[in-house]
């Protein structure tokens, strides 16, 4: 649980800032035990409730894996906000620097980038970083028109595969796992939206481009990342050093000569609309489309899904999703769901941002301190943070907050339904900014933050097109009861919605 401000205190008079407490321990030592801790002897989640705990307090100090002992010139020492109200100065770039700090004090470098500094680890401060948002939320613009049909092929591509798997599988309890075949789906479907490339002209990029995309993925994260390897083997293997960027180099260059050759037209458009050469449109097309879509869609889509899946279902939320899908089928009849037609499903809509509540797929922002400041939190508790101190904010803490969210743990799928649970999104921070703001040039929120709820809410729309109800344990489909034909559905309909 996290510690909560009594009401008494939040009407008191704004008292002034106190030290925050928790301490990093001495040299070496300290920041060694907080990353076993961080690693091998709690959870990430276990890590900040103790710590919030023991300092009774939302915002305290920690150190943050990796360190020690070849991880050499990062400091680990943060300060960890894991409550709603105090995560907001991580949005506000007047007080934040967000440089090179994408997924904390390490910085996995421009190796894995083809030699570019990307745009997500540029600050707003930094002129090219304007240039780059402004191609990425362009970029999206454009695929606008043939995102959502290029879903459906992708997804028709995925369930084809998990249907055939589960057709020929065996056993008790048959399944069929579907992390592949999404993956592959992701993978073909951005592509194709995104860069207007299509994986099949080149046959190494589609059969092997997603496992590279994998690679790549883990050799930046891992050293920040707990993968549950037996211990002590994935403390030295995996988080005492920086993994090498050179062993991706071929897959990457593939990658790039794909770009190069198959998306000229979105190259093209970065230099004759945005002033970004060939080589860094290329890297920055690779990084959105590999690290920022592929990457998120790869870590939400499945706890999604499975959530959806849940064969005990307590909450009856599967045949309601479907009853208010195929409402909107009724009078659409099979036409692809474009961006309309998803803003018609309200408990979908819903669904999906409760899910990226409990369990948003980039669970850690990071923010170095401008200048010296002081942080706010609920209540008037306020903070002293000096200049040149990083901010680590925890979202799966700040967005189960029970000064703001009504039975914070619990997976409510309908809590943002209505005027009351309109007013709660601007709580919901999965994009690096509440859910009531917008992405734009000067800012850091995920360009992609309308595409990615509504890409969320197609897959859930095209899953109850397709299946009158199914069942996912973990990663697996264990059945899936196809839609039988409704006699008041009008025949297939060309065009999304
Ligand atoms: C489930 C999918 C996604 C999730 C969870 C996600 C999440 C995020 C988050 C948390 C950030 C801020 C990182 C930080 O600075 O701390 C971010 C930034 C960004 N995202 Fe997304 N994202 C997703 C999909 C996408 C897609 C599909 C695109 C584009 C096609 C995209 C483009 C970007 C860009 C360009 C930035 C950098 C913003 C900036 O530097 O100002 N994202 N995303």
């Amino acid at each position: 649980m996290l510690p909560t401000f009594s009401p008494t205190a939040s009407a008191s008079a704004t008292p002034p800032p106190r030290p925050i407490p928790g301490s990093y321990g001495p040299p070496v030592i300290g920041a060694l035990q907080d990353r076993l801790d961080y690693f091998w002897f709690q959870s990430q989640d276990e890590f900040f409730r103790r710590r919030a705990a023991t300092h009774r307090s939302t915002v305290f100090r920690t150190n943050i894996p990796p360190t020690f002992p070849f991880f050499v010139g990062i400091d680990p020492r943060v300060i960890a906000v894991v409550d709603a109200a105090a995560f907001t100065a991580l949005f506000d770039n007047t007080l934040v620097d967000k440089r090179d700090i994408l997924i904390g004090p390490y910085n996995p470098g421009a190796g894995f980038t083809g030699g570019t500094r990307v745009g997500v680890y540029l600050d707003t401060e930094e002129p090219e970083h304007e240039r780059v948002k402004k191609f990425a939320m362009a970029l999206l613009h454009r695929s606008a028109q043939t995102w959502p049909t290029e879903l459906r092929a992708g997804v028709d591509g995925m369930l084809d595969a998990v249907e055939a798997d589960l057709a020929k599988a065996t056993g008790d309890k048959p399944s069929a796992n579907y992390v592949v075949p999404l993956q592959q789906c992701i993978f073909r479907f951005l592509c194709k939206a995104l860069l207007g490339a299509n994986p099949s002209a080149d046959w190494l990029v589609d059969r092997f481009g997603f496992t590279i995309l994998d690679v790549w993925l883990a050799l930046q994260i891992l050293p920040t990342q707990k993968i549950g390897l037996i211990q002590p083997l994935e403390e030295l293997l995996i988080h005492s050093f920086p993994l090498p960027s050179f062993v991706i180099w071929p897959g990457y260059y593939l990658l790039y000569r794909f770009v190069e050759k198959h998306g000229a037209e979105a190259v093209e458009f970065a230099a004759r609309e945005h002033g970004i050469g060939k080589k860094d449109a290329i890297n920055n097309l690779l990084f959105v489309l590999g690290f920022n879509a592929f990457g998120g869609f790869s870590v939400f889509l499945p706890f999604l899904v499975a959530k959806i899946g849940e064969a005990s279902d307590p909450a009856g939320l599967r045949p309601r999703l479907r009853e208010e899908v195929r409402a909107v089928m009724r009078d659409s009849g099979d036409a692809v769901f474009g961006f309309k037609a998803v803003r018609e499903m309200p408990l979908v809509r819903s669904t999906v941002y409760e899910m990226l509540r409990m369990q948003p797929p980039v669970p850690l922002q990071f923010g170095r301190a401008r200048k010296d400041f002081v942080l706010r939190s609920h209540g008037g508790a306020a903070f002293q943070v000096a200049k040149g101190e990083v901010l680590c904010g925890y979202q799966p803490l700040a967005m189960r907050d029970p000064e703001v969210f009504d039975r914070p743990e619990e997976f409510v799928p309908e809590r943002f339904l209505g005027d009351e649970g309109q007013k709660l999104l601007q709580h919901l921070f999965w994009s690096n900014g509440p859910e009531t703001t917008q992405p734009a040039a000067g800012n850091k929120q995920c360009a992609a933050k309308e595409v990615v709820v509504d890409t969320a809410c197609m897959l859930v729309a095209e899953l109850f097109r397709r299946y009158d109800d199914f069942e996912v344990e973990g990663t697996s489909f264990t059945k899936l009861v196809k839609r039988q034909p409704a006699p008041s559905l009008s025949p297939a309909a060309a065009g999304a919605k």
